[in-house]
């Protein structure tokens, strides 16, 4: 496995991490025993850069990792996250300075370590400013908790205001061949910042890998309510994952891997975070760190794959900026 570093404070993770939410919730059902004989498969072979979060099954995922991961803490650098909150009454964000030492500890016992590697602010909470919520993580970094920072969905400004009350390594954004918003103005600014980025959903929440039957999403699945997956968006972006398979093809990799070389090909400080739960795609999706892609492969698939042949927006998550906790 190749290692890159994130952020200027020199972060080095595996080239491909492992996102672990969908061992958890939002993909259909999960079994523990399978989910952690992948962490295993991807720590032996190197993929050790892990991302949970405190929502994710509502502390299970972190609980999981923390069974998964003893006797192997050493072994990789664990990114957790803080700031949704998934209770009976629905999602909603807490950021407010005041709660984050709590949630910091809540996850550190769910884990079962003493410092997190990477904790990042899920969601920018509208109700904080962000040089607040900054202000309280940098409080656990310098009480050892915490070795460094991360955001999630931030946006330009925020990025900015953040990076100037603490030093941010990571910053993490929807980003794949079929969703390529943070191109326009969030790149470029964390590349000034020196914010490393760390693509999320990489494989289109599976559908890029050309592996998903669609019409087999079951209700609580996050895909059924994504307009990407739905009627005439779906028919046309079925026809764009049959050139993902065959451009896969002429690089004798699988879709999975072309995608996420395509991530890896956009810069040194792009670090993509596959999800799976299983054992048998770890392998696959860590080689996508051996496949290398030229000026003019890129040129091709920019060609074969324009940015704005995708259709349907994501599910937005603006619900999650509405419900309030009463304070
Ligand atoms: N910051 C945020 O707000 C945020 C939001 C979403 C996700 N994330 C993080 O990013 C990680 C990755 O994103 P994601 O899980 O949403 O989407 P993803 O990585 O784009 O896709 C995950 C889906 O792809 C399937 N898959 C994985 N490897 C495959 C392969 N080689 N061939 C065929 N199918 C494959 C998985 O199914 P199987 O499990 O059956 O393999 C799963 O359904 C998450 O786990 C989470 O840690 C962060």
């Amino acid at each position: 496995m190749k290692f890159r570093t994130l952020g200027p404070e020199g972060l080095t993770v595996s080239a491909v991490g492992l996102g672990c939410m969908g061992m958890s919730q939002g993909y259909g059902d999960a079994d523990d025993t399978e989910s952690i004989t992948a962490v295993h498969r991807a720590v032996d072979l190197g993929v050790t850069f892990l991302d949970t979060a405190m929502s994710y099954g509502s502390g299970h995922n972190e609980e999981l990792l923390g069974r998964a991961l003893a006797g192997r803490r050493d072994q990789v650098v664990l990114a957790t996250k803080f700031g949704i909150v998934r209770g009976e009454d629905g999602v909603r964000v807490d950021a407010r300075p005041e709660r984050v030492r709590a949630y910091c500890e809540a996850s550190l016992a769910r884990l079962g370590i003493d410092r997190i590697d990477l904790y990042y602010l899920h969601r920018v909470d509208p109700d904080v400013p962000i040089e607040e919520t900054v202000g309280a993580m940098a409080e656990l970094v310098e009480e050892g908790k915490v070795r460094y920072l991360g955001l999630s969905e931030a946006s330009p400004d925020e990025l900015e205001r953040a990076a100037a009350t603490h030093p941010i390594s990571a910053a993490q954004y929807e980003w794949s061949l079929w969703w390529r918003d943070i191109e326009d103005d969030v790149v470029p600014t964390a590349r000034r910042l020196g914010i490393g980025l760390v693509p999320y959903s990489p494989l289109g929440r599976g559908f890029l890998t050309g592996a998903l039957t669609t019409g087999t999403i079951g209700a609580s699945d996050f895909r059924r309510n994504d307009p990407r997956f739905q009627g005439e968006n779906l028919k046309r972006n079925e026809e764009l994952v049959a050139e993902v398979r065959r451009l896969a093809a002429e690089h004798d990799a699988t879709p999975a891997q072309l995608v996420l070389a395509w991530l890896l090909a956009q810069g040194d400080d792009v670090v993509p975070i596959p999800g799976t739960r299983r054992a048998d795609r770890i392998a696959e999706n860590a080689g996508a760190s051996e496949i290398v892609l030229t000026e003019a492969d890129l040129a091709r698939l920019e060609a074969v794959l324009p940015r704005d042949a995708w259709s349907g927006d994501r599910q937005s998550f603006a619900a999650y900026r509405t419900a309030r906790p009463s304070r």
